[in-house]
């Protein structure tokens, strides 16, 4: 008996488990029921009574160690299955990275941009209003008569049934709600989104977009608006930009003119852009009405002030030498990806 469990303790000693599977097999051939461990035990019955002491110590001891043996060979398998799994779910920094495709600014994004950024490098502050407006912010309070035709359903979305509620058809809203808010030295520019009741077509679109600006403080003069305007004309189409001022008319200013500048594609000859005039027209503007400075909670007496409005689109067709309105609404990536280079 003491030989055959010498034997065991020995080939338990030298066992080595290549995988998990050959340690099931030590484990079924040594430990479970029908094991040799077990069938040693049964065999221990006949053992002579003075060397069960001494035997008995020696079987116990085969069977410690064999438990033992397989209990750490199984912790260092599972160790090493966790570790597998814990190198499989780490990232493999070696791997190329995943190209995420750049996008680039809306052109109408770029310009309104330029055109803040060129007015805040004169102490203008952008403000911006709804873009659904009351009857008194977007007509009234600018002075429109009653009867004008731009409160005309022709010409105006109107909200529901409301004659008092409309999307607004210009930013010179915006004007009105600074005024009423802010006191002179006013000097802003309100870029925003319009609406007009018009056949879309190449050169006209039922959505777009405009800046306002405004200037109010004691004693501005129609030179200061003037100088002003070059100013932006020559930062926005380059520094030899030419201005010229044409009368003209708007319910909210007095006098009223059409600026227009010095065409940035030919310089002066004429082409297909001026159409063949030289000139490109830029935007309305003049003194502020003193009504609406009134209207507005402005003393109109002690101050006087200009304002102006322009296209986006229209300026952005001209730097970009774009022929169609519908382009910058259309969201087509081939047009939309040709501004990647603007900021
Ligand atoms: N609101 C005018 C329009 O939509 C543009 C405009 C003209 C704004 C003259 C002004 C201005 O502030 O003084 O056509």
């Amino acid at each position: 008996m003491t030989d055959k469990i010498q034997a065991l303790l020995q080939e338990v000693r030298e066992f080595q488990a290549g995988n998990p599977e050959e340690l099931e097999a030590f484990r079924l051939k040594m430990l479970s029921k029908k094991g040799l461990i077990p069938a040693l035990f049964h065999e221990f019955k006949n053992v002579d009574p003075q060397q069960r002491k001494q035997v008995g110590m020696e079987l116990n001891n085969l069977k410690n160690e064999a438990t033992e043996k397989l209990n750490s060979l199984k912790e260092a398998f599972e160790n090493q299955a966790l570790q597998q799994k814990d190198q499989a779910s780490r990232p493999d920094l070696t791997m190329p990275a995943v190209r995420t495709p750049l996008g680039s600014r809306h052109p109408l994004s770029v310009t309104r941009n330029r055109i803040n950024s060129i007015f805040e490098k004169i102490g203008f502050v952008v403000s911006e209003g709804p873009e659904i407006e009351d009857d008194w912010h977007n007509f009234s309070a600018l002075n429109f008569p009653e009867d004008h035709p731009a409160r005309d359903m022709q010409d105006t979305f109107f909200i529901g049934k409301s004659p008092d509620l409309a999307l607004r058809t210009h930013t010179s809203s915006v004007q009105v709600r600074v005024m009423e808010n802010q006191k002179p030295p006013i000097r802003t520019i309100s870029p925003g989104r319009v609406f007009r009741n018009e056949a879309i077509s190449a050169r006209a679109h039922c959505i777009f977009h405009q800046v306002e600006g405004l200037y109010i403080d004691e004693g501005v003069s129609f030179a200061d608006m003037k100088q002003t305007l070059l100013y932006f004309a020559r930062e926005m189409f380059g520094e030899k930009t030419q201005i010229r001022l044409r009368p003209s008319f708007f319910p909210f200013t007095e006098p009223s003119a059409e600026m227009d500048v010095s065409c940035n594609i030919c310089g002066g000859p004429g082409c297909n852009i001026c159409k063949y005039s030289g000139w490109i027209e830029v935007m309305g503007c003049g003194m502020v009405d003193p009504n609406v400075l009134e209207n507005c909670g402005i003393d109109s007496k002690k101050y006087s002030g200009f304002a102006f409005g322009m296209g986006i689109e229209r300026i952005a067709m001209n730097i970009f030498q774009m022929k169609d309105i519908r382009m910058f609404f259309e969201n087509d990536l081939r047009f939309l990806r040709q501004f990647r280079s603007a900021y």
